[in-house]
């Protein structure tokens, strides 16, 4: 079997403090297997993360700052000390194994439900539903109008999310990365329709980053902006309340644009997520995404969302991006450079053991093993 260890996806690269031996990043995957009170990892996130440690990068899947950020069933935490040695062993393992891991720091804000909550609404920019489903214990549910945030609420958020990237760094975790994207707590206050606030936090473009930015340099200040990234873009699943509008685009230029001031570790950019053809977003289509940022952001750009072997090395040699990352993907192949490597078939998904309990469809994917020629 031919290896093909010159494509550029398997060149390595300088990212923030980290030399990795590959452009390959594993995507964030929520997987709900912290299916414990205290919401804390477990030896079977050991293993699976072990597992994926061939990658340049392992991104976690979205881990809680604080109870109040909670939105998801059975999804970890990294505010509290016993989450913080379950983190441990997961680091731990998946720099035996030898890769390197960044914790992604989330906030579901009004995608969450009040279950979570003893029965109180979720936190959001303004009391704006913003029509998605929220995963509970019981299932999915329709989300409900959250409570707007008061001053002291955000300054809250903001500490919670430096006291979660110093709780990742004590875990071991190389760095973190924030969850500002798709349709979580930051994008209700970047998007003009769930934000509807007349104070220093909404209204003008700026106002409406503002809180995004204080978590940036809360979160730089915390731990280095060397083993700080981040998520946002405007892809979305173009639903609800999250349907792209005139401000869109100028918003996200905004945003990425004014990033170039911290000197990052990387930019997550997630491309298209829904047909943009009828909306404002139609230049974002395909690889439209990648050209339109990569000509305002000067640090390492990380693309997401439907890319294989061949997309992702072209991206990389054409300069588009710096790194490319698989998340359905590396559910199933959790060596996906090695098969890279050989241009082996890829394993197909079981999806009804994506999200779950137990280590069935988890950690029992094998590994390939490529026969040298
Ligand atoms: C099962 C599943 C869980 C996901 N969980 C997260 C998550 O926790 N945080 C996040 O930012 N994105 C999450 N995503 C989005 C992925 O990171 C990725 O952007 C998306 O799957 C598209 O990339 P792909 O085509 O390589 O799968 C999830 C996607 C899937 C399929």
């Amino acid at each position: 079997m031919n290896m093909d260890t010159n494509q550029p996806l398997l060149k390595p690269i300088r990212l923030g403090n980290l030399d990795l031996p590959n452009r390959v990043v594993m995507a964030p995957l929520t997987r709900m297997r912290a299916a414990n009170s205290g919401l804390v990892p477990t030896g079977v996130h050991a293993e699976y993360y072990a597992q994926r440690a061939s990658v340049g990068l392992i991104v976690s899947e979205g881990v809680f700052v604080s109870p109040e950020a909670v939105g998801w069933a059975d999804v970890p935490g990294l505010w509290s000390e016993a989450q913080v040695r379950g983190w441990s062993v997961v680091t731990d393992a998946v720099h035996r194994a030898g890769g390197r891991i960044a914790a992604q720091l989330w906030h579901t804000g009004s995608l969450g439900d009040p279950d979570f909550h003893g029965g109180k609404a979720p936190l959001s920019a303004s009391a704006v539903n913003p029509e998605q489903q929220s995963v509970t214990a019981d299932g999915r549910k329709d989300t409900v109008v959250p409570r707007s945030m008061e001053r002291d609420q955000i300054r809250r958020t903001v500490a919670d999310f430096g006291h979660a990237a110093r709780n990742a760094i004590a875990a071991g975790f190389d760095g973190v990365q924030i969850q500002g994207g798709y349709h979580y707590l930051f994008n209700q206050f970047l998007n003009v329709r769930t934000n509807l606030r007349t104070d220093a936090y909404g209204g003008s473009t700026e106002n409406r980053a503002r809180f995004l930015f204080e978590v940036v340099e809360t979160v730089v200040e915390a731990v280095g902006a060397q083993r700080t990234g981040i998520k946002t873009g405007p892809a979305t699943s173009e639903t609800g309340a999250f349907v792209s509008n005139e401000e869109t685009l100028a918003t996200f230029e905004y945003v990425i644009g004014r990033l170039n001031e911290f000197d990052l570790s990387h930019l997550l950019l997630m491309g298209a997520m829904a047909d943009l053809s009828a909306t404002p977003l139609a230049a974002l289509a395909g690889d439209g995404m990648f050209r339109h940022f990569r000509d305002l952001y000067r640090g390492n750009i990380i693309a997401s969302v439907d890319m294989d072997r061949a997309r992702g090395n072209r991206l990389v040699e054409a300069g588009l991006v710096d790194m490319v990352a698989f998340g359905r993907p590396f559910i199933a192949n959790p060596d996906l450079p090695a098969r890279f490597s050989a241009d082996a078939p890829l394993a197909e998904i079981d999806w009804p053991k994506v999200y779950g309990a137990t280590a069935e469809g988890y950690t029992d994917y094998p590994s390939f093993q490529a026969v040298p020629a």
